[in-house]
């Protein structure tokens, strides 16, 4: 039981490495200081999520998988964003889609066997990517 818990966390975990990967990669293209700033913060973010779940897999006595593998993994999840693109509401659209799949997958999490604390952490960090794409959604109503 708590195996498969570790096992589900790790997968969790991989998700947020690549999320703060693909703002990275986002953060390449843009420019404009107020905008990276709001991509900042929504990278530090799954930052500090990605700690909190390395965390809760330690004390459950789990090992938690590194970002070293994740590069081709991300093949994959990077298929779907327009990547040449360096028009702001292209990369907008893109943030908010990678947004949508973690969210996804956490509402898969929450309906599987976790612990009570696995369980509170999982929905925190629903919680925070909800109001990453509400904040997205608020950047691109601002664009001109
Ligand atoms: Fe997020």
């Amino acid at each position: 039981m708590k195996k498969q818990i570790v096992k589900e966390l790790n997968a969790f975990l991989k998700g947020n490495y690549m999320a703060i990967e693909s703002y990275e990669r986002f953060l390449e293209k843009i420019n404009e200081p107020e905008i990276r700033k709001i991509f900042q913060k929504i990278k530090a973010n799954h930052e500090e999520h990605a700690k909190l779940v390395q965390e809760r897999i330690r004390n459950l006595g789990g090992e938690p998988v590194d970002s070293s593998g994740i590069i081709g993994d991300m093949v994959d999840w990077m298929d779907q964003f327009k990547l040449e693109t360096k028009e702001l509401p292209h990369i907008i659209k893109d943030a908010q889609t990678g947004e949508f799949r973690g969210i996804k997958k956490s509402k898969e999490m929450l309906e599987n066997d976790l612990d009570e604390e696995s369980l509170s952490l999982v929905q925190n960090i629903l919680e925070k990517d909800e109001e990453h794409v509400a904040l997205l959604t608020e950047l691109l109503k601002s664009l001109p």
